[in-house]
């Protein structure tokens, strides 16, 4: 018995003198939380970041908007966008909020001749420009032949994206007849030759249909360019002349 006794006593000393793995993970553990315990004091400790102040209003201020030839006398908060002071303000829900964030074109207006997204402007921005309007595509209660196109060519399903389809592909036949090239024309010092299929989806390109409607818009606007879409001039929209080089 004394030499079973003298064994385990034996071997509980050799295993106290030999460091198992055990032990060697436990206290590589206790050093790295004593490593770490400034650091996570330092965190705790960090002063909160005072509160971000959210800055008053400024007070709306007058603002006179130029569209489809009448003059809206509008009291803005500068903060408003061209889009929100069109359907809020002024009462043209024809352009229609998408994205509210320039990826859908669905606000898609014409100013001073060019496209733009009136989401992503501010209206006071455009005080005496010219701004036109899908409202403002018609003459006289007769639809522009673009217009009249879209219709013969069934260039729409739910219509959303269509006031703003309307207002960039009118755009873009002065655009084209004015001579600027796109990304899509062959020869740029020359400017575009012919209204391709190429040059109207390159050109219609911002402007998104959910429905996918595509082939029957590039259709509508092929069919009013060789009809010549005359309803709707180059100087009403206020497009400028661009001479090849
Ligand atoms: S609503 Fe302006 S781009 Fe979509
Ligand atoms: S017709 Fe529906 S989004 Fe274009």
């Amino acid at each position: 018995m004394a030499r079973d006794n003298e064994c385990e006593h034996s071997g509980d000393e050799a295993a106290l003198r030999q460091p198992s793995r055990r032990r060697f993970l436990q206290s590589a553990a206790a050093a790295a939380t004593v490593g770490a315990a400034p650091h996570l004091r330092a965190q705790t400790e960090t002063p909160a970041a005072p509160a971000a102040r959210t800055p008053e209003p400024a007070p709306p201020r007058p603002v006179a908007l130029n569209v489809n030839g009448r003059t809206y006398a509008l009291q803005l908060e500068p903060r408003v966008t061209l889009l929100d002071a069109l359907r809020e303000y002024a009462g043209l829900m024809g352009t229609k909020k998408g994205c509210d964030r320039g990826q859908c074109g669905a606000c898609t207006v014409i100013a001073n001749g060019r496209r733009i997204n009136s989401c992503l402007t501010l209206a006071v921005m455009h005080e005496g420009e010219t701004i036109t309007t899908v409202e403002g595509l018609a003459t006289h209660g007769a639809l522009s032949p673009l217009q009249r196109a879209f219709i013969e060519h069934d260039a729409f399903q739910c219509g959303y994206c269509t006031p703003g389809q309307l207002c960039s592909a009118t755009a873009l036949l002065q655009e084209f007849r004015s001579g600027a090239a796109s990304v899509a024309t062959a020869d740029v010092r020359r400017g575009p030759i012919k209204l391709s299929d190429d040059e109207i989806r390159e050109r219609m390109s911002g402007n998104i249909c959910r429905c996918g409607a595509y082939a029957n818009i590039v259709a509508a606007i092929r069919a009013a360019h060789e009809g010549g879409d005359q309803n709707v001039s180059a100087t009403a929209i206020g497009v400028e002349r661009h001479d090849p080089a």
